[in-house]
């Protein structure tokens, strides 16, 4: 009887060093392709260009597969216990790096039934990552960009996104990339915020920075990044003018727009109440979401609404009857927000929330209790963690420390060790090649 060969894989990007070891495992036996799912891929890295559906249709289609099957774990042990094949064969790369150990563990399930590894030597000079950096170097489209949110929400359950306010901090928050563990942690969207784009426009954070304005910073960062965009769309201003406002926002391929229900001359929420803030009718706030969602043209695009009552100290069981409302609105997601450092309150919301919505994300921004972990929001149930505004607040101190030594030392070198090297700096962001 012919024997079996398992491969595990990605084939995001099919290359012929896929194709090779395929080929390889074609000499040992039948070939079952595990795909790692989306929620598979997503757990250890970024989510594929293609879906799971679309990458499965050109996997069947390779020469010498004879079947494909879903691998929903970075973990093989699960396909492996219940096919129990002979061979596993994969390329020598995953040695080192993230996948060490999920390749120990291989190796330790097969001794169960005697079967083996197989390591095909890699194939130089080709790797899906390089190919996936030239991909990303390249850009993105409106329209694939704003899929983007809901693709990884499905995926991870849990979004972490950052905010960026001009193209610079829009290269952090699509650059920066630590490995942790079996991981590569990296943020997965970008915060748009009311505040640190006002800020850094040497404006207060009451929508007196207009969407024209906030469309040129949101404009820098749509050319820098690939990420998915969380708007702030701070109140969504009159109803009716919203609903000119998701088009806009939807046309340039932001995914979602977060609208906090407020009226008035707003102010920043972590004044909380030590300056006057009104928060607005149930009824009024619910018109202004169904018009917004009447408005889009698309599915894709999300409107989420942000709950005040907390921070206006109306108490749980306003911001929970809020919460029902504004999803019988049509509302994609709620974020619910506090000022205080102690989360207990946002906690209770959290539990309660849970019991009744079974569905749509749940949004925070641990500004004033960053001691709490991702981790801990995961487990009250948060689907998306903003850092609302920690570029700009770590930069401003050293751009301020950096003035001062100047002007007290006369000379620019007691600061030096603030600031990055100049060659560095010129080499941040490279001309394209002609
Ligand atoms: C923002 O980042 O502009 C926000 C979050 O709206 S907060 O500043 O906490 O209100
Ligand atoms: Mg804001």
């Amino acid at each position: 009887m012919a024997k079996k060969v398992y491969v595990g894989m990605s084939a995001d990007l099919v290359h012929p060093g896929h194709l090779n070891i395929i080929n390889e495992a074609k000499k040992l036996g039948k070939v079952v392709v595990g795909l790692l799912t989306d929620e598979a891929i997503a757990s250890y890295k970024r989510l594929p260009f293609l879906t799971y559906e679309q990458r499965k249709v050109i996997v069947e289609n390779i020469k010498g597969v004879e079947k494909v099957v879903a691998q929903n774990t970075l973990d093989y042990s699960e396909n492996l216990e219940r096919l129990k094949p002979d061979f596993v064969v994969h390329g020598d790369d995953w040695k080192v790096g993230v996948q060490v150990e999920t390749r120990a563990k291989v190796i330790n399930v097969l001794k169960k039934w005697g079967g083996r590894l197989v390591e095909i030597p890699y194939t130089a000079g080709i790797s899906s990552t390089a190919l996936q950096e030239k991909i990303r170097s390249i850009g993105t489209t409106p329209q694939i960009r704003i899929k983007q949110l809901k693709r990884i929400l499905e995926a991870k359950k849990f979004v972490r996104a950052i905010e960026a306010h001009n193209g610079l901090t829009g290269m952090i928050a699509e650059n920066t990339r630590v490995s942790c563990g079996e991981k590569n942690n990296e943020f997965d969207a970008i915060w748009l915020s009311s505040l640190t784009d006002s800020t850094a426009k040497g404006k207060p954070d009451i929508e007196c920075v207009d969407l024209t304005s906030r469309a040129i910073s949101l404009n820098e960062i749509l050319e820098v990044t690939t990420k998915p965009i969380i708007f702030d769309g701070d109140t969504g201003g009159i109803a009716d003018h919203f609903a000119f406002e998701v088009k806009t926002l939807e046309r340039l391929g932001v995914s979602a727009v977060i609208i906090e229900d407020k009226v008035g001359l707003k102010k920043n929420s972590l004044f909380g109440t030590n300056v006057k803030q009104t928060q607005d009718t149930i009824e009024n706030f619910c018109r202004k979401i169904s018009l917004g969602k009447k408005a889009q043209v698309t599915d894709d695009f999300m409107i989420i609404a942000r709950i005040e009552s907390l921070i206006l100290k109306k108490g749980l069981k306003d911001a929970l009857e809020r919460a029902r409302a504004y999803i019988e609105a049509g509302a994609d997601g709620i974020m619910i927000h506090i000022k205080e450092r102690d989360p207990e309150e946002i906690f209770s919301f959290c539990d309660s929330f849970l019991n009744f919505n079974k569905k749509i994300p749940l949004v925070v921004a641990p500004t004033t209790f960053s001691q709490v972990s991702e981790e801990d929001l995961k487990k009250r149930g948060v689907n998306v963690v903003i850092y609302a505004n920690h570029l700009l607040r770590s930069a401003y101190p050293a751009m301020k420390k950096a003035a001062e030594l100047i002007l007290m030392r006369g000379r620019a070198l007691e600061c030096e060790e603030l600031c990055m090297p100049i060659n560095e700096l010129i080499n941040l962001v490279k001309a394209e090649k002609p």
